[in-house]
């Protein structure tokens, strides 16, 4: 690497630190500011809870299934940031000895990353007080983590990247744009948008780092391992489908046939894998840091098997 270059990333690295620091927010003060959900507002916007796809349903359902998506969002964030913190502080290893401010950014990103979870916890928590009893997410964290963080360390910085950069690309292009959101869900995503932002830069920055020292072999299993990873993201996906739809079938108050459930699991099964899958592998940035470091052998395969997620 020359000079110019690791000049550039140490700077990007401080910049992140500053801009960690000017918009930290807390979780209270500045986001719930004593607020309670409202549900006769949408919580996700259409693009991304795919409203359009459950054909059978009035406009007051929609809203439903757009606010059990939108605890299921929040939900899957605290799960996903488990691993991404975990996957960070072992990163921070790497800098221990080195560049401190690189360490100071990584610090502050896990610091957020445990603060993020702590705030989805407690919109989960706000969301069952104005829903129906009976929501069930019964992924656990720390299992998840432990399947992850078992792949190699490019595979989880792949699949960590997308994710921080999809989160932007959804609060900026549907959430931030849409008027008829609850303003406390709209909140919740801003401010975790606004800490979101150094993240995805320093994912990729320790991504290419860390790319740097894999021999051929490595990246090519490291790919295989991001498909992966991919795949059992769908699988969280297909349960939670299944375990939303149920949930949206038994207290949507109206009997909801056999066709039509299976319609609405459909339904579900799509949105959340736009969500959580289709926008992220869509993400030009993401497709552009990704084919940097990979064949077009290797991003074949990853074509086919998103392919497979449809
Ligand atoms: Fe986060
Ligand atoms: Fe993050």
């Amino acid at each position: 690497m020359n000079m110019i270059a690791r000049i550039s990333d140490s700077e990007r690295y401080a910049r992140c630190v500053q801009t960690s620091k000017r918009v930290r927010w807390d979780i209270e003060e500045d986001i719930i500011r004593g607020r309670r959900f409202d549900t006769t507002h949408k919580f996700l916007p259409d693009g991304l809870s795919l409203a359009g796809e459950f054909t059978t349903l009035s406009a007051g359902e929609k809203r439903f299934v757009s606010q059990i998506q939108g605890r299921t969002y929040a939900n899957i964030f605290g799960l996903v940031e488990r691993f991404i913190n975990a996957k960070v502080l072992e990163l921070s290893h790497d800098h221990w000895f080195g560049d401190q401010v690189a360490l100071e950014a990584l610090v502050r990103f896990s610091d957020e990353e445990l603060k993020h979870q702590a705030l989805f916890r407690r919109i989960d928590t706000m969301v069952g007080e104005v829903l129906p009893d009976g929501y069930r997410f019964d992924v656990d964290p720390n299992s998840v983590a432990h399947a992850v963080l078992g792949k190699s360390t490019w595979a989880v910085l792949a699949l960590t990247l997308d994710i921080e950069l999809f989160t932007q690309l959804h609060y900026r292009e549907s959430i931030d744009p849409d008027a008829a959101l609850s303003d406390l869900f709209k909140d919740v995503f801003l401010y975790h948008w606004k800490e979101e932002s150094q993240h995805a830069i320093l994912d990729e920055l320790e991504w290419v780092r860390h790319d740097a020292g894999l021999t051929t072999d490595e990246r090519d299993s490291a790919v295989n391992e991001f498909i992966e990873l991919v795949a059992a993201v769908d699988g969280i996906l297909n349960a939670q489908a299944k375990a939303d739809a149920g949930y949206f079938t038994a207290t949507c108050g109206r009997a909801v046939g056999e066709a039509e459930a299976r319609a609405i699991e459909v339904a579900f099964l799509k949105a959340y894998r736009w969500q959580y899958i289709h926008s992220g592998a869509r993400h030009p940035h993401f497709g552009k840091v990704l084919s940097s470091l990979i064949t077009d052998d290797q991003g074949r395969r990853i074509q086919a098997a998103l392919a497979t997620l449809q």
